[in-house]
């Protein structure tokens, strides 16, 4: 059974008009973001892309050749050149909120929806991309689940609204992002 929840009054924040999706690897953040950017007539951002664009190489070869801990600064301040502007949809890598200086950036930022799935609906997408350089373990299943284990808490606590997208398609999610986004951002 798919739900969709309001965790707390958005409204009540001096919001900027981003619209910002976190959840985990695989959850659809960056093909609902740009739908949800083209309804909206946003611009679209996506904070990996902007780190492989301004680093002239993969996340993978980030991880390998600087390690994780270099590959969290420059998410970081992507976040930060991102939050500094109007009108955007943000697609987040799934460790956004690993850092609490993060989930205080994206709080003031914008509107955040958690897209959320189950480990097996994650496994099933991320199966079709080898670009996810913590999943390259003997065991991705597992693993999976010991990150959720540990996020979970990190992607409810900095999410407005949360989408369980697991019996969703990509459109229905996109339609419930908007339409929600449109309240809010109306009030
Ligand atoms: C990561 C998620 C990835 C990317 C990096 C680390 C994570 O982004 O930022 O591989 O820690 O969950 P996506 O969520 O877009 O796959």
């Amino acid at each position: 059974m798919s739900e969709s929840s309001f965790k707390q009054n958005p409204s009540a924040r001096d919001l900027l008009r981003n619209v910002i999706l976190i959840g985990f690897m695989g959850t659809g953040k960056t093909s609902i973001g740009k739908r949800v950017a083209h309804s909206l007539g946003f611009a679209f951002i996506d904070t990996d892309e902007l780190i492989v664009e301004s680093r002239g190489k993969t996340i993978s070869d980030i991880f390998t050749d600087e390690g994780e801990d270099y590959f969290r600064d420059l998410e970081s301040d992507t976040l930060r050149n991102c939050s500094k502007r109007n009108n955007q949809v943000i697609s987040t890598g799934g460790g956004i909120v690993l850092r609490e200086g993060n989930r205080q950036m994206l709080a003031e930022t914008g509107y955040v929806i958690w897209l959320k799935a189950s480990a097996d609906a994650i496994l099933e997408r991320v199966s079709r991309n080898h670009e996810r350089p913590l999943l390259h373990t003997p065991d991705p299943l597992q693993t999976i689940k010991d990150l959720l284990l540990e996020r979970d808490k990190m992607y409810s606590a900095s999410a407005d609204f949360t989408i369980d997208t697991d019996e969703l398609s990509i459109d229905e999610t996109t339609f419930g992002i908007c339409e929600s986004a449109r309240v809010i951002f109306a009030s």
